[in-house]
């Protein structure tokens, strides 16, 4: 891997390190909630368990199947899906704060021997090839600097037959270089079109059986966000201090209007050719 990847990624890495304990404002899943409509009033925290169940149903797991979850955070997409589906999860990340809280959870949900947390990287995945049932990828596709190399790795790894689902941010306006510069502060990509997407999966090795295109459902996301961030902060300055949690919400502040304004999403599930 070159140099430049590799401090790309540590960037990642060490954003994810930083943030540790302030993932709490989402309900510790680092991921956007799904919305029925726009009458649909549902707290953040449980759109976010519905945009969990809505991405890994998708994968239709049964009991026993090994998922790989690329970039999996601190495991709650996982511990979610394997109380559902008694399927035997491995998640792999690039931080090792979310390795420790991830373990930690996943002891706690009873699933210990059935879930497990890796420290790995996206982009050199160490299972073997055809090793799993079905790949996740739930909202860490925008922090690869090389897209189509985190893309030929879940392929890999996945048996023939078998079934990936990945998340995706879109491009459906175009951003500014200052936007872009923003993004990259974030350690994220700019999001492509959906058509740009598609193609660039499909490249990869991947049949695409169906692709949601759902911004409308998850922008409520990011006025929601700020509302628990303003909630949850005097608790949260007494657990981590008043200084990171300004810094979070400074950030999100500039972050978080690209997305709403700009920014789509789509659900993609496909599967390895026999
Ligand atoms: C927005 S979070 C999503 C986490 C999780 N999927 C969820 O929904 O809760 C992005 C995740 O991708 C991970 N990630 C980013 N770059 C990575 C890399 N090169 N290798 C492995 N994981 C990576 C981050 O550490 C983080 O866990």
């Amino acid at each position: 891997m070159s140099t430049a990847t590799e401090t790309w990624s540590n960037g990642v890495s060490k954003l994810y390190d930083e943030m540790a304990e302030l993932i709490e404002v989402q309900g510790s899943s680092i991921h956007v909630g799904y919305w029925l409509d726009e009458n649909d009033r549902t707290p953040l925290l449980e759109a976010i368990n519905r945009c969990t169940d809505v991405v890994v149903g998708k994968l239709e797991l049964r009991p026993g199947q090994r998922l790989l979850d690329i970039g999996c955070g601190v495991a709650m997409p996982a511990i979610r899906l394997a109380q559902r589906t008694d399927a035997d999860i491995t998640g792999v990340t690039n931080s090792q704060w979310q390795v420790n809280a991830g373990t930690q959870l996943v002891g706690f949900a009873g699933l210990r021997g059935q879930v497990r947390v890796e420290l790995g990287d996206a982009a050199a995945l160490s299972y073997p090839d055809d090793s799993f049932d079905a790949v996740l990828m739930f909202q860490s596709l925008q922090h690869a600097q090389d897209r189509k190399q985190w893309l030929r790795e879940m392929v890999r790894v996945v048996k023939p037959g078998g079934r990936a689902v990945l998340t995706d941010f879109t491009a459906e306006a175009p951003l500014s270089s200052q936007e872009i510069e923003i993004l990259h502060g974030g350690s994220m990509i700019p999001p492509q079109p959906v058509p740009s997407i598609l193609e660039e999966v499909r490249s990869c090795g991947l049949t695409i059986d169906e692709a949601v295109s759902c911004g409308d459902r998850i922008r409520p996301s990011y006025p929601a966000y700020f509302e628990r961030l303003t909630r949850m902060r005097p608790a949260l300055e007494a657990a981590i201090g008043k200084d990171k949690v300004d810094g979070q919400e400074q950030a999100m502040r500039h972050l978080l209007p690209i997305y709403h304004d700009k920014i789509g999403y789509v659900i993609i599930t496909g599967h390895k050719p026999e």
